[in-house]
């Protein structure tokens, strides 16, 4: 990979949502290229900091992306911002803390954009996801459209990178479906089963941005996914087999989650949603030929980029971190 050289060029990075977790893989990737200084837009520095405790050379700043009157400050002199930044508990919306899809994910966009126009950022990476769409009824796959949208007309050099499921040691998703496989004795899934998706190492993911930053994509939105489609039960029982914890699987139909989601809006806590239940039971595949092309990216198969499960500790590492 060539991307050490395609950077030179480059002086600060911020990365929103640095200290999250593809964030924090995005910065260690990046934060150890020379030419490079990594400055992570977070609410809170020193709990990002404790996070990134492994990673040198790194700066924190404070801004959110629902405070637009700080953030030209928070990134002034960057060449790129990098938006990876998502409201604590997504998928579940909690409207009455103003954690909404609409409000963090495209109105946060929409400021970061506005930000990086007034301060000269040359480059924006905005980390979407596969199924967006402005026209979704799902608000999450909405948002994301709509933030890809500003992002295009916005007039600033993009990128824009649409993950289907992302993995890693510090992910919450796959390590908990390996978590429940080890403390239960049946494994529930969402709705059918069938719903399709490419998970994807999150470090692949960070390599692609490294590259982005090195000039590939330009002005481009490319899927990004895994080596391998697969179902959601194909997922559940890769893992089972590395693990080596077999388990019946149980779907919950999603008509009972839709009514569970209904009941839940009722109470108070934002506990879960019927478009939750959407986001959960939606296909997440993508097409990786137009990456593939473009970035030259080897991606990890599936089987090599889950073997870490097989080793609980490191598998459990991230679920204290990750939200
Ligand atoms: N994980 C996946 O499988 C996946 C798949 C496809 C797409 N994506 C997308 O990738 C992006 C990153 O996801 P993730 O899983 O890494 O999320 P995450 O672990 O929850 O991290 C999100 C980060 O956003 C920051 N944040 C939240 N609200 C903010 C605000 N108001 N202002 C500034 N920063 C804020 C938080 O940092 P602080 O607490 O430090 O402020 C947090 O670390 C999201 O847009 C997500 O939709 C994820």
């Amino acid at each position: 990979m060539s991307d050490l050289n395609e950077v030179r060029n480059v002086r600060i990075v911020a990365v929103a949502g640095g200290s999250g977790f593809i964030g924090r893989a995005i910065v260690r990737r990046l934060a150890a290229i020379p030419t490079m200084k990594i400055r992570v837009l977070t609410r809170d520095p020193e709990k990002a900091r404790a996070r990134l405790a492994d990673t040198d050379a790194v700066e924190f700043v404070a801004a959110d992306v629902n405070d637009a009157a700080r953030l030209a400050a928070a990134v002034a002199g960057a060449d790129t911002i990098v938006n990876a930044v998502q409201f604590d508990g997504y998928p579940i919306e909690n409207p009455a803390r103003g954690l909404t899809f609409n409000r963090v994910d495209y109105g946060g966009t929409v400021a970061l954009i506005a930000a990086a126009k007034a301060a000269g950022v040359n480059h924006f990476i905005y980390i979407s996801g596969a199924a967006a769409d402005e026209r979704s009824p799902n608000p999450a796959f909405r948002a994301k459209g709509r933030a890809e949208r500003a992002l295009r007309d916005s007039g600033l050099t993009y990128t824009i990178l649409r993950p289907s499921l992302v993995y890693g040691p510090e992910d919450r998703v796959v390590n908990g479906i390996a978590k429940a496989l080890r403390i239960t004795p049946i494994m529930v899934v969402p709705g059918s089963g069938r719903q399709l998706m490419r998970p994807l190492l999150v470090d692949d993911l960070a390599a692609c941005v490294a590259l982005a930053i090195g000039g590939r994509g330009r002005n481009g939105i490319f899927e990004i996914g895994g080596r391998d489609a697969m179902s959601f039960d194909d997922l559940v029982r890769l893992v089972m087999e590395i693990i080596g914890r077999r388990r019946p699987l149980v779907h919950v139909p999603e008509a009972l989650l839709l009514i569970a989601g209904a009941v839940a809006e009722k109470l108070p806590g934002a506990l879960f949603s019927r478009d939750a239940v959407a986001f959960l039971v939606a296909d997440n595949d993508c097409d990786i030929k137009p990456l593939t092309a473009e970035f030259g990216l080897a991606l990890t198969p599936a089987r090599d980029g889950l073997a870490y499960l097989a080793q609980p500790v490191l598998a459990s590492r991230g679920l204290g971190v990750s939200r």
